[in-house]
């Protein structure tokens, strides 16, 4: 692999900023500066940046909290940006995708990854991951309504709804263990309700970093990570 890709990878950062590192003198490979950029590393070669050696990460976790008016996927559609952009500078050389899909105007947790079967199990609802989501809708409901919501089928398959409980007038915690197309605002549309806000604030046994704003992400932490791929029994 070549030099500047590898610290790319190994440090999440853009191919312009490994080659800076390259060209400042500042990586060795196996005990010896070098300079260019195109250096082919060979398998069982050590590189060390200031003195430290590095390893490339096989895989990335992030969760990254989407704010409204961003897409889920990666595609470019002319009408909306897309999530990517807010990893696109640290992540630029990564395949990465959102495991599960959240509409353009709704807000939350995403997690993103170029973990292929994880994503697979965590949207697939064979494997039955809980999504958790706060929904606002445009009247207060009542606790009979809510209720009703447990019955509900759509294409002929009941819901794979797990809870519905009010949190106010109008607002209600959901979980899901599916991720069917706009499967929250039709589960309330065939009740006589409209969302007005969702986001979603869980997926499995990950929760969104309170500490995260909208547009903001962090890395899941290896502990997460296990967390995660045990309860889909990849670990
Ligand atoms: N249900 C919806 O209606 N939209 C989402 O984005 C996720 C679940």
């Amino acid at each position: 692999m070549r030099l500047d890709k590898y610290l790319s990878k190994a440090l999440h950062i853009s191919r312009k900023e490994a080659k800076e590192l390259i060209r400042e003198g500042r990586v060795k490979v196996g005990g010896k500066t070098v300079r260019e950029t195109d250096y082919r590393v060979k398998e069982g070669e050590e590189v060390e940046v200031e003195g430290k050696s590095l390893k490339p990460k096989e895989k990335v976790y992030i969760m990254l909290y989407k704010p409204k008016g961003y897409l889920s996927t990666t595609e470019r559609e002319a009408k909306y940006p897309s999530f990517i952009e807010f990893l696109a500078e640290h992540f630029g050389h990564r395949k990465l995708f959102s495991a599960g899909r959240l509409d353009v105007d709704a807000e939350g947790l995403l997690i993103v990854t170029d973990d292929g079967e994880l994503t697979h199990r965590l949207t697939h609802p064979k494997w039955k991951v809980e999504k958790e989501y706060i929904v606002e809708l445009d009247q207060s409901i009542s606790a009979e309504d809510l209720k009703k919501l447990y019955g509900i089928k759509l294409e002929k398959k009941p819901v794979q709804l797990v809870k519905a409980e009010k949190l106010s007038d109008n607002r209600v915690n959901i979980i899901l263990t599916e991720g069917r197309y706009h499967i929250v605002k039709r589960l309330f549309s065939a009740i006589g309700y409209t969302v007005k806000e969702l986001k979603r604030v869980r997926i499995g046994n990950i929760k969104l970093d309170e500490n995260l704003e909208p547009g903001e992400w962090r890395e899941l932490t290896e502990e997460e990570v296990k967390k995660l791929k045990k309860l889909v029994r990849l670990l």
